[in-house]
């Protein structure tokens, strides 16, 4: 019988990480247990740092909030702990036990852990440490393994198809080749559901190196029709075939993600204007596409996902990432999540190593892009 459960939210937050609390909080509420929440994801597991959650004062009011009420954090890797030592100097330690040792003395049955492909590396490496762990999708990239959408995704997709109707205006009444970097790491997910939402020229993704050729070629093309604008939806993690990821930053901070994407769209808008003589500008989306409130599709899917995650405590299943296929809720094991990312306390999230979902050449969304005439950069 369970008692007490707690929830964590974990990386950068998403639309609709209070409503998988909420439909928590109810549903556990609702079978007399109680729910508590770890302040700021593994930093406040490590700090023993926790609230009681309650549907009727800090819990409430809360399916069309953005954020998380019990904040986040994506520089904590507790199994690779980073500690400033008085003398400048820095040394990693595990302090993953400590972690252990709160859940225990508190009494937690279970652990909730909302986040994207890292938390999960450290929701697994938790479970073979004995602890009950349920994970649930968090992510704007769309991009963890065994499920079809993550919670956020949706919103993201929606806040970029505005920016992109808006830029068609003006790219349209100045003749210009607009760009627009969007967010989702090295998956293209946002970059190709946006595009086809807005009816994008070109779609640039990270499963597809470009030929900026091939790009040149489109937007000459719809000149020749009397088009005299282009818009041009590029990933954060799209690349030339002939060169590198576009890296803003590169934090030195071992276990952690330590790649922060950013400058391809400048990069494109300079190489196209040089190209086709056409003025072009670049448009950073940025953190607007994690901001703010979750559209509809996420507060259902959000509450589906949180209610389906106290249903699996319920019944006893653990150490396993709730999931969203073909449209129906299920889970699969932590372990399988993880893939081949198998050592504990490895980089958490968002490398090379990870077990992240791209999208294949044979996905449907591929092949509509195309047909309606939509250039990859290939
Ligand atoms: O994973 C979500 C995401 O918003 C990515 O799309 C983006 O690359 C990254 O997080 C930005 O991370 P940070 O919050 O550390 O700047």
């Amino acid at each position: 019988m369970l008692k007490k459960v707690a929830i964590l939210t974990n990386g950068g937050d998403a639309p609709g990480l209070n409503a998988v609390i909420r439909a928590i909080v109810k549903t556990a509420e609702h079978n007399g247990i109680e729910t508590y929440g770890f302040i700021e994801g593994y930093k406040g597991l490590l700090q023993n740092n926790y609230i009681k959650l309650d549907s009727n004062s800090n819990a409430s009011g809360l399916l069309h909030k953005g954020g998380t009420i019990i904040g986040t954090s994506n520089s904590t890797n507790v199994f690779k702990y980073k500690i400033q030592k008085e003398n400048g100097e820095v040394e990693y330690k595990d302090l993953s036990d400590e972690c252990v040792k709160n859940i225990r003395n508190a009494g937690f049955d279970c652990i909730f852990a909302l986040g994207g492909d890292g938390t999960q590396k450290s929701s697994r490496d938790f479970s073979l440490k004995g602890i009950n762990f349920i994970g649930v999708p968090k992510t704007i990239d769309n991009d963890v393994a065994h499920t079809d959408t993550t919670f956020g995704y949706n919103t993201a997709v929606s806040v970029a198809t505005e920016a992109i109707d808006r830029l068609h205006t003006t790219a349209e009444s100045h003749h210009r080749i607009l760009v627009l970097e969007v967010m989702g790491r090295y998956a293209g997910w946002i970059a190709l559901e946006s595009a086809i939402a807005g009816g994008a020229d070109v779609a640039l993704i990270p499963e597809i190196p470009y030929d900026i050729n091939k790009i040149v070629e489109k937007i000459n093309s719809r000149r020749e029709k009397g088009k005299n604008f282009s818009i041009v939806v590029t990933s954060e993690g799209a690349k030339p075939i002939d060169g590198e990821l576009v890296v803003k930053q590169v934090l030195n901070d071992a276990g952690l993600d330590n790649i922060k994407l950013g400058g391809i769209g400048d990069k494109l808008a300079h190489d196209l204007e040089k190209l086709t003589g056409m003025v072009s500008r670049n448009t950073v989306l940025g953190y607007v596409q994690r901001g703010g409130t979750p559209s509809a599709f996420d507060r259902v899917l959000s509450t589906r996902y949180g209610v389906k995650a106290m249903e699996l405590a319920m019944n006893g299943i653990f150490n396993v990432l709730v999931t969203y296929k073909g449209g129906e809720m299920g889970y699969v094991s932590l372990e399988d999540v993880v893939g081949n990312n198998k050592v504990v306390g490895a980089v958490s999230g968002n490398t090379k190593e990870s077990n992240i979902r791209k999208i294949k050449m044979d996905d449907d969304l591929i092949k509509v892009a195309r047909h309606v005439g939509i250039c990859l950069g290939d």
